[in-house]
């Protein structure tokens, strides 16, 4: 009877887990789960979990490779994804550029600091993450802006642009995420920044958008 039963079990313990909701939002350092370069697709940071302060990618590129302008770096696994997305994006009227891409742990603290400074401690925790809990330290997230535009975050809500609004709907097709949109902030625990997408892979990223869930909320089930 317990062997007939065992299938059943495992099926209920596996789906509690997946089940379980995510943590409130709440300020930590708790070492992430995945810290394996290999593990890029699944590495949860939020407000809770972080990186080693040495989390660096090996295959950090140069942006230049695929013809755009700026100092920036990013993996070499998401650049044809990114190079077909920023054509795509161009001939649809909408030339997009990024602001910001890779970021080691020493950059995102100054940068953390910088909207300290700025906001305020309070509203900076809301809009920026601590060292060690950005995407962008994974070298898979960037921060886009319209080519000719300013910084998207100083556009009211570059999701109501053009170039903003065809991320908005097309940015999965090319393995994109938007990591914290609008009105999830109890669940991703940042405000919306329609300008952030992180690279998950275009199975990720078309599930994600199927199942009109968060990237935080994916991710959780799958730690
Ligand atoms: N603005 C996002 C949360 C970051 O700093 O990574
Ligand atoms: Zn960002």
């Amino acid at each position: 009877m317990l062997v007939r039963l065992y299938p059943l079990v495992a099926l209920t313990i596996c789906w509690s887990i997946a089940q379980e909701p995510l943590p409130n939002c709440r300020y930590d350092d708790v070492a992430t789960a995945h810290q394996s370069y290999q593990d890029w697709a699944i590495t949860l940071l939020d407000t809770i979990y972080a990186v080693d302060p040495s989390y660096m990618p090996p295959d950090l590129v140069s942006v230049s490779e695929i013809g755009l302008t700026g100092d920036f770096r990013l993996r070499q696994v998401l650049l044809a994804d990114l190079e077909a997305l920023m054509a795509a994006a161009a001939s649809a009227g909408h030339p997009l550029a990024i602001q910001s891409a890779f970021r080691s742990y020493d950059y995102q603290q100054r940068t953390f600091q910088y909207w300290v400074d700025r906001d305020g401690y309070e509203y900076a925790l809301r809009s920026s993450a601590r060292a060690g809990h950005s995407e962008h330290q994974l070298g898979t997230a960037i921060d886009f802006r319209s080519q000719d535009g300013p910084a998207p975050w100083d556009v009211s809500d570059w999701a109501l642009t053009p170039a903003g609004g065809w991320m908005a709907e097309h940015a999965w097709q090319y393995g994109f995420v938007m990591s914290y949109p609008k009105d999830r902030e109890q669940d991703t625990c940042y405000i919306y920044e329609p300008w952030h997408y992180r690279y998950v892979g275009k199975s990720t990223a078309k599930d994600i958008k199927q199942r009109e869930t968060t990237l935080r909320a994916w991710l959780w089930t799958r730690q």
